[in-house]
């Protein structure tokens, strides 16, 4: 079994192979979703309002994502392993430094952080230091508050411009891939083409060089049906593997995410 690495992830944006990325927090779907194909599994602090039944991720804590980094690596079969950094984890240097280095050590392969323009010298050190980092821009959960709630993001000209500024100073101090979520498709495809680094997409549009999903809004399991997601499970009915193949697939050949899932 050969795990997929932030070599190879680069190497399938220069060759235009579309990037698969799921949520995963237990052992369980961990080896399913590897074994049906997904390169990357996030253990995001989506688990907030996923498994624990919260409306924001703010409660979510190192030790909650460090217990399912550990259930998760134990399922993988070989897909990149990223684990979200909580809410207030990496407000400052040191912080981050050790947060980070326990998230490595559970399992990840990677860490990913919230944020723009004042996490630089935090990616740099990260990355400096061997830990590689995803980014993530557009709506960032954990200030939702702040944010006024989850709305989209980079809709007007100046917010947009702020996105496109930080995209690239991320890549800059170090960052290895980024997340885009929710942003209008045509900012995301910008960003996509002016960056080295791959960018994976969550209500972004088609264009970026991945895509990720909750896997339980790609299974319907969801209360809430947001319009970035599909159930898969739905539309397929040999169960939740063949669910996850077809998410696999249709990410791939570019017939997901179509323009009703995407913001304009
Ligand atoms: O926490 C999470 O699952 C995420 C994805 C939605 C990108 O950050």
């Amino acid at each position: 079994m050969s795990t997929i690495t932030v070599l190879q992830c680069q190497s399938m944006k220069e060759k235009g192979e579309k990037i698969t990325m799921l949520t995963a927090y237990d052992a369980s779907f961990a080896q399913l979703l590897s074994e049906a194909g997904v390169d990357v599994l996030l253990v995001g602090d989506s688990l907030g309002s996923a498994i624990h039944g919260q409306r924001t991720t703010v409660a979510v804590s190192m030790d909650d994502i460090l217990y399912h980094v550990r259930c998760v690596a134990a399922g993988n079969r070989g897909a990149l392993l990223i684990a979200d950094m909580p809410f207030m984890t990496y407000s400052n240097l040191t912080q981050a430094l050790t947060n980070a280095a326990r998230l490595m050590q559970a399992g990840a392969a990677m860490v990913k952080l919230e944020g723009g323009a004042w996490l630089l010298d935090t990616v740099a050190q990260l990355s400096e230091r061997g830990i590689p980092v995803c980014g993530h821009l557009g709506l960032t959960p954990q200030s939702v508050h702040k944010l006024g709630g989850h709305r989209v993001q980079g809709r007007d000209a100046k917010q947009a411009q702020q996105i496109y500024e930080d995209a690239l100073a991320l890549q800059h101090a170090g960052a290895s891939l980024l997340v885009l979520e929710c942003v209008p498709a045509g900012l995301a495809t910008e960003i996509s083409c002016a960056l080295t680094i791959p960018t994976i997409g969550i209500g972004a549009g088609v264009e970026c060089d991945g895509q990720v999903l909750v896997s339980y809004d790609a299974l319907g399991l969801s209360p809430n049906k947001l319009r970035l997601a599909k159930d898969f499970l739905a539309e397929q009915t040999g169960g939740i593997r063949a669910a996850v193949m077809a998410y696999v697939a249709q990410v791939k050949a570019k017939q997901f995410p179509a323009a009703e899932h995407s913001f304009f």
